[in-house]
């Protein structure tokens, strides 16, 4: 992993010697390592001013979602939506992070019932009561990506789809309960998974989580769907999203060929999804925008 001395200054910046500061540290996630783990590099690991740096980041994203839920509601656009989150980020210095992002239109993402992610805002989109809708907001600050989303519960909706809200909440925090450093990614996934089938609800498979903070998707790949003791080693200062999406029937999906975005569940049924992003820290976690 490194071929810095023992008197060299530590990789991690703080300046105090590598034997004082992250030897022993390298040493255990290097055990790991040759017992076959998926170990992050050091270019994972977020330094305490990287840390501050995401931090200030998150807290415009959450004040963006907070403003969003301040003002959804029946009749609006999701136009009217990408419009707020523009105007509520620019105003605190900061950029969208979907805009023009690999070729995406929007400055968030706006994803109604049966659409799973990745939704595209457009004027012609009217929320109506009945509606279960997620937006995904993600900033960038000074350098920093910040990535969370909620659902909005659009007037009269059914008991069914509230449910579905409901429990796509519960699986983000049984799964944020398993991070903790020295544990696994697939601690968290097993979690969230099972919590969805106990309620009679698919995971998707085929779309998953990502590392954040330098960029705005860095590795690792996060599913929901992973097992106990399985995927990338978690470590103090790794940052990475919660998000899964929640199917109330099949898991299959696919993508509007058509916006080359839009991603829909092949059976039509609703789908749900909550996301945070968080730090591992010493002693379990820290939730950074949600
Ligand atoms: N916010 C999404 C995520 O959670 C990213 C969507 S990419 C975009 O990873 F271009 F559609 F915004
Ligand atoms: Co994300």
């Amino acid at each position: 992993m490194s071929k810095i001395g023992r008197n060299d200054p530590c990789w991690c910046g703080s300046g105090v010697k590598y034997k004082k500061c992250h030897l022993d540290f390298d040493r255990r996630i290097r055990e790991y390592g040759s017992m076959g783990a998926e170990v992050p590099s050091h270019a994972l690991l977020k330094t305490p001013e990287q840390i501050q740096g995401i931090r200030e980041s998150a807290k415009i994203n959450i004040a963006v979602l907070d403003y969003v839920a301040e003002n959804i509601r029946e009749g609006v656009t999701t136009e009217e939506i990408d419009r707020w989150v523009y105007e509520q980020t620019v105003r605190r210095n900061a950029v969208p992070a979907p805009l023009n992002y690999e070729g995406f239109p929007k400055s968030v993402c706006t994803s109604i019932n049966e659409v799973v992610c990745h939704g595209i805002p457009s004027d012609k989109v009217v929320l109506k009561s009945g509606d279960i809708v997620n937006v995904d907001v993600s900033t960038i600050y000074n350098g920093y990506f910040s990535d969370s989303s909620r659902m909005f519960c659009i007037g009269e909706v059914s008991e069914e789809k509230k449910r579905l809200v409901e429990v796509a909440r519960e699986c983000v925090y049984k799964g944020l309960e398993q991070v903790k450093p020295w544990g696994f990614l697939g601690d968290m996934g097993q979690a969230v998974h099972e919590h969805a089938l106990k309620n009679g609800y698919s995971v998707v498979q085929d779309i998953g989580g990502h590392g954040i903070g330098l960029e705005f998707h860095e590795e690792p790949w996060v599913s929901y769907v992973s097992e106990r003791g399985t995927e990338m080693l978690m470590v103090p200062g790794m940052v990475f999203t919660i998000e899964p999406m929640v199917n109330m029937g099949t898991d299959e999906i696919y993508q509007d060929e058509d916006d080359g975005w839009t991603i829909y569940t092949v059976d039509g049924k609703p789908s749900a999804q909550w996301e945070i992003q968080v730090l591992v820290t010493e002693t379990g976690y820290e939730i950074l925008s949600y």
